[in-house]
């Protein structure tokens, strides 16, 4: 059986790894890694590669920035080709960004096979672009993988019948066990400024790089001005996505952070970064596996949005939903300060087992 299994962004690269290593270990898949090339810069793709040691893809498409369509147009097209070159029995595709919804379609187009790994995650807001790639994905997939048991629901919801739906845990998990293990022996590089933060008595880290939050500037301005506030009870690290990191420039918000107890720092790789966030007493974030990697470790996490497509974390975990407003991110922050902190624990199949799961029902399929 052959397989492609594709990546594009970030987030993706954290999924791929352990699926990867799971389908390998069967012994009997010929599986062929695919980077669409979302991601490019060093520090976004190739060091994620180093760390979670993912081999060299075998297909890279080379998409790169662009809007939306055009973006999806160009990894299509690029896709398309590797498809009828290879003429795989199924392609994998993992989480909810542009790669996804664009190798999925131009696959399943092909007449081939889709499993979708983190399906069902559904945050009920169509204006996320993430939205619209979760649900068009689900809708054409063969085999959905489900992280928690609300991706049931909503599958079900959509008239997904049962055979296709497998609720096996949550690979972004399965990483994070992995790379802990091996931070305990790693020597991780961290900027001096970094490490001094972190030898207080506590520390916060921020990611934030959500259109919504970074692309608008009196949104942005009202969260930074938040988060300046919060830096000077307790220093915050923050390591800027290249989208929030030419907003802050253009947005003429680079004094502001000067002012501040904020640490701004390029992004980091998956270990320095874990390295970091690890630790924190508080995660600031509106990215979406960060909400589910802090309820694993059982770090509290304030997630600066309106909704969650992953309820677990809320329901179950350390997450906290705080809104996009300066008032509701520092009246979280002073309950936080006030001792209401909140303990939570590792949902169902989220074990370091979830990406084995995938590939025992992988291997069952007769293709
Ligand atoms: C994408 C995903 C989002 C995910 C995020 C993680 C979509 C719709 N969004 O958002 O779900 O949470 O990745 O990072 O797929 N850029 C660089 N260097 C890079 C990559 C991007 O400078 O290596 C710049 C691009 O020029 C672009 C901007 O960052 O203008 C945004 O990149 P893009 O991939 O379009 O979306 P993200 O905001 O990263």
């Amino acid at each position: 059986m052959k397989i492609l299994l594709v990546a594009g962004a970030r987030p993706n690269f954290v999924k791929v790894a352990p699926v990867y290593r799971a389908i390998i270990a069967t012994g009997g898949i010929d599986c062929r890694l695919v980077h669409t090339g979302q991601h490019y810069d060093y520090d976004m793709s190739q060091a994620f590669f180093e760390d979670l040691v993912i081999p060299k893809p075998r297909h890279f498409l080379g998409a790169g920035s662009g809007s939306h369509a055009a973006q999806t147009a160009k990894i299509m097209k690029a896709f398309e080709k590797v498809c009828i070159k290879e003429k795989p029995g199924m392609v994998i595709v993992v989480g909810d960004v542009n790669s996804t919804l664009a190798c999925s379609v131009t696959a399943k187009k092909l007449l081939i096979n889709v499993a979708h790994v983190e399906a069902g995650l559904r945050s009920g807001d169509r204006t996320m672009p993430e939205e619209i790639n979760r649900i068009v994905t689900d809708s054409i997939s063969d085999l959905l993988f489900v992280t928690e048991r609300a991706g049931i629901d909503n599958l079900r919801r959509e008239g997904h019948g049962e055979e296709a739906i497998h609720f096996v845990g949550n690979v972004m998990i399965d990483t994070l066990f992995y790379q802990l293990d091996k931070l305990k022996t790693a020597d991780v590089p961290l900027e001096t400024g970094i490490r001094e933060r972190m030898r207080g008595e506590s520390y916060g880290v921020v990611t934030l790089h959500r259109p919504s939050n970074v692309d608008d500037r009196e949104r942005l301005l009202e969260i930074m001005t938040a988060l300046a506030e919060i830096s000077g009870d307790m220093p915050l690290v923050f390591p800027v996505h290249p989208r929030t990191s030419r907003s802050i420039e253009e947005f003429g918000l680079t004094s502001l952070v000067r002012r501040s107890n904020l640490y701004l720092t390029a992004s980091l790789s998956y270990m320095s970064f874990l390295a970091v966030w690890k630790d924190a007493s508080l995660v600031l974030t509106d990215s979406g596996g960060l909400q589910e990697e802090t309820t694993a470790l059982g770090v509290p996490c304030f997630t600066i949005r309106e909704n969650t497509e992953r309820p677990v974390t809320i329901d179950e975990g350390t997450n906290t939903l705080v809104g996009t407003t300066g008032k509701g991110i520092k009246e979280a922050y002073r309950r936080f300060r006030d001792g209401d902190i909140k303990k939570g624990r590792i949902p169902e199949f989220w074990d370091g087992k979830a990406a084995e799961r995938i590939a025992k029902v992988i291997l069952n399929q007769k293709l």
